[in-house]
């Protein structure tokens, strides 16, 4: 099993497997991979499964269960008349940029039931740093920045939302809809690690003697 595979069927599929008619959105199709683990379920379940991709994935499957559009994401108007409108699970796994990936997640939250769920992959930088296996400027800074988005949202909205993340390979963030009140825009995270306190704490930790 490839380590994207793995992470699907370890981080997130536990997650789903007990929801009833499932309504699910894939942004993010390619070879189907996602969309392949997202029909099971909606055929153990009684699900449906629409999926999105700039290209034309229509060969993916042919489970009377699926819907394929070939569209941008971002086209809110066009996806928003072809689906129900209320989603149970919404899974992001297209243009892996923090800006893109915030619009997504503000775009499509208005869908989501409460107690639904937003997965959003490669939120880790960690396998894409300098030396490391998949060693890649482009994923290394996204990733980071997606990761470091995903904080601030939650940071402004913590009473409507949870959030988990797993680390597997290049990550998976896992946000719930607590409540159906709206997602606040986030503020930037007021972060002390540029003050000169700090500065001073860790000249400190520098020169002091264990
Ligand atoms: C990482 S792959 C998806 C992998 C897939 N989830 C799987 O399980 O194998 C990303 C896909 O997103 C599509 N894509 C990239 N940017 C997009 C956009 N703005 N709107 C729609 N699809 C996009 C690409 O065509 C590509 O097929």
């Amino acid at each position: 099993m490839d380590d994207f595979n793995y992470k699907i069927e370890k981080y997130l599929i536990p997650l789903i497997t007990k929801i009833q008619n499932p309504i699910i959105l894939e942004l993010g199709v390619q070879k189907g991979r996602s969309t392949t683990k997202f029909l099971e379920i909606c055929n153990k379940n009684n699900g449906q499964l629409y999926s999105v991709d700039i290209d034309n994935c229509s060969k993916v499957s042919n489970d009377t269960r699926w819907k394929f559009f070939q569209s941008r994401d971002d086209d809110f108007e066009f996806i928003k008349s072809k689906i129900p409108q209320k989603i149970d699970i919404l899974f992001i796994d297209t243009l892996h940029e923090a800006k893109h990936v915030k619009k997504l997640i503000y775009g499509y939250y208005p869908l989501i039931k409460k107690d639904g769920l937003i997965f959003i992959d490669d939120i880790s930088h960690i396998p894409y740093l300098k030396n490391k296996s998949r060693d890649n400027f482009y994923c290394e800074i996204n990733n980071q920045e997606t990761y470091e988005m995903i904080l601030s949202i939650y940071s402004s909205n913590e009473e409507i939302l949870e959030l988990n993340f797993s680390f597997f390979s290049s990550g998976l963030a896992i946000i719930k809809k607590k409540s159906e009140n709206n997602l606040k825009w986030p503020d930037k995270l007021q972060l002390r690690n540029k003050t000169i306190k700090n500065y001073f704490r860790v000249l400190w930790n520098a020169v002091k003697k264990d």
